[in-house]
């Protein structure tokens, strides 16, 4: 009997995609989900500060619950932090969310895709890495969000989101080149599934849109020993916001997605 959880991290609510994708994998797994809504976004920090504050969140996270594998569902994290935190707890394991450029690479017709993300992860030499070593016969547009994760957050917590705001804010990903133009939209950042639906209705022509998350899940279900049926929860699933206590509306999503708070 295995009664260790899976911790699932990100700034806010965006891991709670891979949350979702995780528990159709491992429905008797137990799961603590944390959000660094303290540091919300993510998308303008500075690399090293960024990274140290996460490591050494993860001392306190690992030490109180001592998860079987801890998925960090979050690119802009995922692209510096990887490393670090692997350097700090050996023989923790960590899966990561990196974009899903070499997918895009493989899939699109026109050789024209669009790597959608927060600013930080569009500025990461990982990002332009991924691109060099799966993509180069590709144009690969880049377009960093200043506002996209925040108005997921708003939308998922009221329901409403400004439609022509996620226009603009996707609108630079619709690229025509030499009679091509975009097919495959990558969506970099686990926010950005949740606005999924109105970025089809307010895109100018219809593309792909790929969203990592049930790869990441199945990559983090590589790590829980082979076979959940000794997964035993012991409890309910918990969501932890580094702030303190979510605001109300937060925490009425968390419970619509079972988590107690
Ligand atoms: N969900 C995070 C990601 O996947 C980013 C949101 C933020 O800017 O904090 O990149």
């Amino acid at each position: 009997m295995d009664t260790r959880p899976v911790l699932v991290f990100d700034s806010g609510i965006g891991g709670l995609n891979v949350l979702r994708e995780l528990r159709v994998l491992a429905p008797d797994r137990r799961f603590v989900y944390v959000a660094d809504d303290a540091a919300f976004p993510y998308g303008a920090w500075d690399e090293s500060a960024l990274s140290d504050r996460i490591v050494e969140l993860f001392g306190g996270l690992l030490a109180e619950h001592d998860p079987v594998v801890s998925v960090i569902a979050c690119n802009t994290a995922s692209t510096i932090v990887l490393a670090p935190l692997r350097a700090a707890f050996p023989g923790r394991h960590f899966v990561g969310t990196v974009p899903a450029i070499k997918p895009a690479a493989e899939r699109t017709r026109s050789g024209v895709v669009a790597v959608l993300a927060t600013p930080g992860t569009v500025k990461r030499q990982y990002t332009r890495e991924l691109i060099r070593d799966w993509a180069q016969k590709c144009h690969v547009r880049l377009v960093g969000s200043d506002r996209l994760a925040g108005l997921a957050e708003t939308y998922m917590r009221e329901g409403r989101v400004d439609e022509e705001a996620v226009r603009a804010e996707i609108e630079p990903c619709f690229v025509e080149t030499d009679g091509r133009r975009t097919d495959i939209v990558v969506l970099a950042c686990t926010h950005y599934p949740f606005l999924v639906n109105r970025m089809r209705k307010t895109a100018p022509w219809p593309v792909d849109w790929i969203d990592p998350a049930e790869a990441i899940a199945r990559r983090a279900l590589t790590f829980l020993k082979g076979d959940e049926a000794e997964a035993d929860r012991d409890g309910p699933d918990l969501a932890i916001f580094t702030s303190g206590t979510p605001p109300r509306a937060t925490a009425r999503l968390l419970q619509g997605f079972g988590l107690a708070t």
